[in-house]
């Protein structure tokens, strides 16, 4: 057999694997390659496009979702690690009529403007008020053991890991400490 012949063959193989992934409460099965990001698996097989693909390469954080309750940048993660892990997409935080507390900041903040980076921000978001309220502190935190402040530098610290191309960041900080300051439940 010739090397160009095994080449061949080689990459006509493709592995797959069956999955189960809880998203937005729902059960979702799949039949996927391997490789299939998580991203790519909530975006071109379950169709759930509100979380968007920015970079592919983890330094954008527009395809940021919530696993069991963490943030994490979905194109840097494989589907097929995340058997039996809970994930929520902006799609399973509210809806039109019943927004999530953050969403219906981000409308009255202004905290967008093409609205790309939107979906990352909020899913980021909701788990940076979690790290807060669970004392965990940032690298602008001046004080390791006591609760984090709820603080501009805070906020900006926490969500430096979501760009906005828009420049939308004024609002988005203001929307995001409205609510974790408790002025929007
Ligand atoms: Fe994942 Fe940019 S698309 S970090
Ligand atoms: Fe356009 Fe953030 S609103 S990239």
């Amino acid at each position: 057999m010739s090397v160009s012949t095994a080449v061949q063959i080689k990459t006509a193989e493709t592995k797959t694997t069956k999955i189960a992934l809880t998203v937005n409460g729902q059960v979702q099965r799949l039949d996927l390659d391997l490789r299939t990001s998580l991203l790519d698996a909530l975006r071109e097989h379950l169709h759930l496009t509100g979380t968007k693909k920015g970079c592919d390469h983890g330094q954008c954080g527009a395809c940021t979702v919530l696993i069991n309750g963490r943030r994490i940048n979905s194109c840097l993660t494989l589907a097929v690690m995340h058997e039996g892990d809970d994930i929520v997409t902006i799609e399973g935080l509210g809806a039109p009529g019943a927004l999530h507390p953050l969403q219906a900041a981000f409308v009255e903040h202004d905290g967008f403007q093409c609205g790309y980076c939107t979906p990352g921000q909020i899913c980021s978001a909701v788990a940076v008020l979690d790290e807060i309220r669970r004392g965990i502190p940032s690298h602008v935190s001046r004080d390791l053991v006591a609760a984090p402040a709820i603080s501009a530098d805070e906020i900006r610290e926490r969500m430096s890991g979501n760009i906005c191309r828009c420049a939308a960041y004024p609002n988005i900080v203001a929307a995001i400490r409205e609510v974790a300051e408790g002025g929007r439940k």
